[in-house]
């Protein structure tokens, strides 16, 4: 029997994520600076983890409720409101999800298929196409900009709308650049969007990594609500990425319909997670401020030393990464990632990993330690003194920053 052939050609032909490459390649190197994984360097706060261990001493080795513990979602429901002022029944409006991952697929599984397109501004977190592609609706992009500081403008999205356009994903603060959508920059999306039956997806999993202004929510306007679906999670936020716990928000005859998908693929998410996560979210808003401050002052240095290497860096004002252009290097996103991690064994990854419009741009993530950051930048001046002839700095980095 030919295995390959009874495979679904819908996913037979989703290609690897170009991230994965890069992956394979520094297991089988040794020190090897990594600016690559998305993820914080820190490790869950310990009042977090000694909560969740706590609860497998209490015997809590059970599955949960399928929309998860009533008492998460009420601390999740008073979450958003004292963070960013949304309102969510936690009876009906919340799945506990395993990860921001599970609620994007479910979230599209539950609203498209064949015949109907799916908007996905581009550059992006690499699962929005494959999920999209997989219920057999139509990725539609975007090709954002570095001149809109890779925002998406009322003019894109009109351009890109059609009779069958039933989901626009918004991802704010963004991966890979970085960019966030302020309060007026949202209310000219909602002009176009408040009489069409176009439902949004607001992947907000970086919410609380916002740099320069508070987070803002396209569910913040009155006439998108009804309209929204919010996605978020403990990942990024509270350093949580292996415990797999994200939620989604949203109008109760949707989360109905999740709730079908969620109970029969997935049954709960993790017990622990949960009863870890009512900690995280009533005790732990100092930790989190702590490591918002530490990325910050990283993600000064990151763009500060790519500037200083000659690059042209936009100031990511939310998430941990920074999307330098490095098209002065006369070399394309892939070869530059190959090149350095070869002759400098520093790990960055391609922009065109996130969108074809990516091409051009690296990503580099600040969620690692400010002694690996000045290393890296280092390595990095020196690759730029060899492939990037607008190289400005002579002296090392390390010797700047004092
Ligand atoms: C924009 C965005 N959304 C969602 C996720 C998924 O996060 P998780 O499933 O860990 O909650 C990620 C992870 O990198 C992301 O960058």
């Amino acid at each position: 029997m030919n295995i390959s052939e009874m495979l679904v050609p819908r996913v037979k032909n989703i290609l690897p994520s170009g991230i994965r490459k890069y992956f394979d390649m520094i297991n089988e190197m040794e020190d090897v600076i990594s600016l690559g994984v998305g993820e914080p360097d820190f490790v869950t706060p310990w009042n977090i983890i000694e909560e969740g261990i706590y609860s497998l001493e209490k015997g809590y080795t059970h599955y949960s409720p399928n929309a998860g513990y009533m008492e998460l979602r009420n601390e999740i429901s008073r979450y958003l409101k004292r963070r960013f002022n949304l309102s969510y029944n936690p009876k009906n409006e919340i799945i506990v999800t395993v990860g921001g991952s599970e609620a994007i697929d479910i979230t599209l599984r539950c609203l498209v298929s064949e015949g109907d397109e799916v908007i996905i501004p581009e550059p992006c977190f690499v699962a929005y196409k494959p999920c999209t592609v997989l219920t057999g609706a139509t990725p539609v992009t975007i090709n954002l900009r570095k001149e809109d500081q890779f925002k998406l403008t009322p003019e894109l999205l009109e351009q890109a709308i059609t009779e069958r356009t039933k989901v626009l994903i918004l991802s704010y603060p963004n991966n890979p650049t970085g960019a966030v959508m302020a309060k007026k920059d949202l209310a000219a999306i909602v002009e176009i969007l408040k009489d069409k039956d176009i439902i949004v997806i607001s992947d907000e999993i970086y919410a609380e990594l916002s740099y320069e202004q508070g987070h803002v929510s396209i569910a913040n306007f009155p006439e998108m609500k009804e309209k929204t679906i919010v996605i978020n999670g403990f990942s990024k936020a509270y350093a949580m990425t292996g415990w797999r716990l994200g939620y989604v928000c949203g109008h109760p005859d949707l989360i109905g319909a999740m709730l079908k998908i969620h109970q029969y693929a997935i049954m709960c998410s993790p017990t622990t997670a949960q009863k870890a996560a009512i900690e995280a979210l009533r005790n732990s808003d100092r930790d989190v401020q702590f490591m918002v401050r530490e990325y910050n002052r990283r993600r000064r240095v990151m763009v500060d030393g790519f500037r200083k290497a000659g690059y042209d860096c936009f100031e990511p004002q939310g998430a941990f990464y920074v999307f330098p252009c490095i098209e002065n290097s006369g070399l394309s996103s892939e070869e530059f990632c190959d090149k350095l991690l070869m002759e400098e064994k520093v790990l960055v990854v391609p922009g065109n990993a996130f969108g074809e419009c990516g091409e051009g741009f690296i990503r580099a993530t600040y969620a690692t330690s400010m002694e690996n950051i000045i290393k890296a930048l280092n390595k990095i001046q020196n690759f730029a003194k060899r492939y990037n002839k607008k190289a400005l700095a002579k002296e090392s980095y390390v010797s700047s920053l004092v």
